[in-house]
């Protein structure tokens, strides 16, 4: 069965956050059972991208409305991911280094699409599915539907992951001619809320759509930025597949990028040690527990809540606990985080910026990972934590709700928490002391953590089930 996943990020190419290690290793376990499965990515002008080796296998150009553009589609010469990848290369529009955030992002993604579907229909392939992940595909189900150039592909079925709801790339009716030559009666479907809605399209246009948590499937009808009505109306379509991660870039055992490797035989002392070089890095004692956050500073992981929560957790526990951050976002939320650090130097330690190896030696060598989301689709920092036998502290929100059992329950082994407020996050904290202080206790629990199975084989198979049920109309 041969698949093609159009995602604007994939680790390790480009990242910027849980969509990238998704799609860096979903088409990889689901290449190890049996499938033909592809990337197709905008091209980054980025470290992985210059020092690999590409062939360039299609070109041609295409329009944008009334712009011609030239394209190539580049693909890796020797699939060491696990998956052919390809990227959709347009001098002028994608050969830039950043994956967000440009004035032009509209006409970023329309090209990347209209690009990739172009490629497929002049190159003669048929994949069985194509799987879009988040609104910077989402216009290609429509297109493939409803664009005359691409009638040859009407019949293939299509798929939408979602894996962030908040954002839907909407853009203005006035740049309708931008998709070209589109059958102007359907246009009603790439509508909502007055504006042209890449996610809306998809969600209404592709055969079946899933989100990354059960839990965030129901969610979505509450609280997805104004399209609640439209998955209340489509949730027939709908599945919740929980993430997985990939166990073998997420490996305590083998991890390069943490000094001391260990297992749960070998769990106590190596990840004592793990705690000494982060604490060295950050500053910090190593005779407190010590709560991290990793993550984007922003409303939906519930960052503006840490300043006041972790100072607070600081008074109430003097000398009791020690907080280290790694994480950019908000400025204001920034700031905060730095002042805390001047306040409390011995028990705050903040790092802004984005390190990819530092959010691994986060991960082994805290004692606890704290995520007060208000909005988490699925997350995998907490599922990160567990295979590194760090306790996650999370609200009890999408995907959160669906991965952290809470230790007081049967068979649990993390901190839950109900509301994104300080106290709940001062009472957390509280508990995350208390469960510190009877080590026999936390060690039983690290090792039920890190015999958890998380890894994509159990989500993969459920992708392929999905893809199945839609084989008998190909
Ligand atoms: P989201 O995709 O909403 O940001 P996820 O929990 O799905 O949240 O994934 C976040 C990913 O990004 C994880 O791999 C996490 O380790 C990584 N990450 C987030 N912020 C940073 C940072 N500042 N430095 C390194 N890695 C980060
Ligand atoms: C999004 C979500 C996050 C999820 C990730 C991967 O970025 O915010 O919760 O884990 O996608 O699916």
């Amino acid at each position: 069965m041969k698949i093609f996943h159009l995602s604007a990020e994939c680790y390790p190419v480009a990242k910027v956050g849980g969509l990238a290690d998704v799609v860096g290793a979903l088409p990889k376990y689901q290449n190890q059972m049996g499938l033909d499965a592809s990337v197709v990515m905008p091209f980054y002008e980025r470290k992985f991208v210059q020092e690999n080796e590409w062939d360039v296998v299609f070109e041609a150009s295409s329009f944008l409305g009334a712009r011609r553009f030239y394209f190539e589609i580049l693909k890796e010469k020797t699939d060491k991911l696990g998956f052919p990848l390809y990227l959709v290369k347009i001098p002028g529009l994608l050969d830039r280094e950043n994956v967000y955030s440009y004035p032009d992002e509209t006409e970023q993604f329309i090209a990347y699409q209209i690009a990739f579907l172009d490629w497929i229909t002049w190159s003669q392939q048929t994949p069985d599915i194509i799987h879009c992940h988040d609104h910077h595909s989402g216009l290609v189900p429509f297109l493939m539907y409803h664009a005359r150039p691409y009638h040859r592909l009407a019949g293939i079925p299509t798929i939408l992951t979602i894996h962030n709801g908040q954002y839907h790339g909407a853009f203005n009716w006035s740049k309708l001619s931008l998709l070209g030559d589109i059958d102007l009666s359907k246009t009603g479907l790439l509508e909502w809320n007055g504006a042209i809605n890449p996610l809306a399209a998809a969600v209404k246009c592709c055969w079946k759509y899933t989100t990354v948590s059960p839990t965030y499937l129901e969610e979505l009808t509450y609280q997805s930025n104004g399209m609640e009505y439209l998955f209340y109306l489509e949730r027939n379509k709908g599945t919740g597949i929980l993430n997985g991660i990939d166990t073998e870039v997420w490996n305590p055992k083998t991890d390069p990028m943490i000094p001391e490797k260990f297992s749960i035989r070998t769990l106590a002392s190596g990840k004592q040690k793990d705690k000494e070089a982060l604490c060295a890095r950050f500053k910090l004692s190593t005779d407190r527990p010590l709560i991290s956050f990793i993550g984007r500073l922003v409303g939906e992981k519930g960052a503006d809540l840490l300043p006041n929560a972790i100072r607070r957790s600081i008074l109430a526990h003097p000398g009791g606990v020690n907080f280290c951050l790694l994480g950019a976002g908000e400025v204001k939320v920034q700031e905060q985080l730095l002042a805390l650090q001047t306040e409390f130097p011995d028990q705050c330690s903040v790092f802004i910026g984005y390190d990819e190896p530092l959010a691994h030696l986060v991960y082994a060598g805290s004692d606890f990972l704290l995520m007060p989301s208000r909005v988490e689709p699925c997350g995998l920092n907490q599922l990160y934590a567990l295979r590194y036998g760090t306790v996650p502290m999370v609200r009890t929100t999408g995907g959160l709700r669906d991965s952290v059992i809470d230790f007081g329950d049967e068979g649990g082994y993390g901190i839950r928490f109900i509301q994104a407020n300080a106290e709940d996050i001062i009472h957390a904290a509280g508990r995350a002391i208390g469960l510190y202080e009877t080590t026999p206790h936390l060690q039983l629990i690290r090792k039920r953590m890190m015999a958890l199975d998380f890894s994509w084989d159990r989500s993969a198979k459920e992708y392929i089930n999905l893809y199945e049920s839609l084989k008998p109309a190909i």
